[in-house]
């Protein structure tokens, strides 16, 4: 448990689903998070249940989020590129279970270091979907967009100790040291290098220094901050410096695009060139219609890891190699 943190029964943590795990956060964080809880949603203040697939479940951050049972079925598109299944088909088989297992038990520590139950978009399985990806796309550089917890940060940097000379650059308003939290927390695990960076994204530029491969975790969303419009940034100055590499993000649902449903706010929904729809936070129109526009296609690691024989479902990742 982090110093300033209550622990609740199971009966309490039930109520305290609805509590803004951001106001939990800030004790850690200090004072800087709370410019995040502007829009924080308050106990009993449940997202509108306009549709069945609206779920109670809470975003740790203080958003409502879709429960992973309501994912559409896996989907049946083109994929142009397909990292996972690439490298993994036949013998990765074993390490994907055993990293499924080893994730369950960073994801327990997870909800004791920060007493949250419902972690639905970081699972055991996105945590592994990220640690793939790395494994498989062996960048040098990974740029993690939203520290926040830090479960991908361990996901990522558990992955970049296997590699060859890559450094992690994690961006935050206020990111919790790595370093620190890794010595405390999870002390017999390796990382690789991560480098944290304070600063609000719409003000950061990729530096020149940074070395490609490059994989990006887009994992900050539109106005979480006041008048930080992520999405456009990263489209007018991120992504024409990324050609070629790997974009990943978080917080996706993907449905096929004539799935009747709708989604309460604040989520939004895209329909992409290729018959899906992704829902997820503010940023998800804008980039979806830049991939539209470039024909950028996309991945779904949870796809990949159902060709591979897994349970896809407890999945929220979708990443597009930038044109
Ligand atoms: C969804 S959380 C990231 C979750 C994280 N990847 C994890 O695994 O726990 C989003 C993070 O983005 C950060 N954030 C939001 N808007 C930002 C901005 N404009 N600049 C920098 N950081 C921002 C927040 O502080 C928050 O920590």
């Amino acid at each position: 448990m982090l110093p300033g943190l209550t622990k609740y029964t199971p009966e309490q943590l039930d109520e305290t689903a609805l509590t803004p795990y951001r106001a939990k956060f800030t004790c850690i964080n200090g004072a800087a998070g709370d410019a995040l809880d502007r829009r924080r949603l308050t106990r009993g203040q449940v997202p509108t249940q306009s549709h069945h697939y609206t779920s109670q479940y809470f975003h740790p951050w203080g958003r409502p989020m879709l429960s992973s049972c309501d994912r559409a079925p896996r989907d049946r598109y083109s994929r142009t590129c397909v990292l996972i299944l690439d490298k993994y088909r036949g013998d990765g088989r074993r390490l994907i279970a055993e990293r499924l297992q080893a994730f369950r038990s960073v994801i327990r520590q997870l909800e004791d270091i920060y007493n949250v139950r419902p972690f639905p978009h970081q699972t055991a399985q996105s945590l592994t979907e990220l640690y793939l990806l790395v494994r498989a796309l062996r960048p040098r550089t990974i740029f993690e967009l939203g520290a926040g917890s830090r479960s991908s940060t361990v996901a990522l940097a558990a992955a970049s100790a296997t590699l060859w000379k890559c450094r992690i650059y994690s961006l935050d308003i206020c990111p919790t040291p790595f370093k620190g939290f890794a010595d405390q927390y999870f002390p017999a695990l390796e990382f690789g290098p991560v480098r944290d960076i304070q600063q609000n994204a719409v003000e950061f530029l990729i530096p020149g220094a940074w070395k490609f491969p490059l994989l990006m975790l887009y994992d900050a969303h539109d106005d979480d901050l006041p008048n930080s419009v992520i999405s456009s940034h990263a489209i007018t100055r991120w992504l024409p410096r990324l050609s070629g590499q790997v974009v990943a993000i978080h917080d996706c649902s993907v449905f096929p695009a004539d799935y009747a449903g709708t989604f309460a706010s604040p989520y939004t929904e895209a329909v992409h060139f290729s018959g899906r729809k992704v829902v997820g936070f503010a940023e998800t129109a804008p980039l979806i219609s830049w991939m539209n526009e470039r024909r950028v296609d996309f991945c779904r690691p949870g796809d990949e890891l159902q060709e591979l024989g897994f349970d896809g479902h407890d999945s929220s990742l979708i990443y597009f190699r930038v044109p």
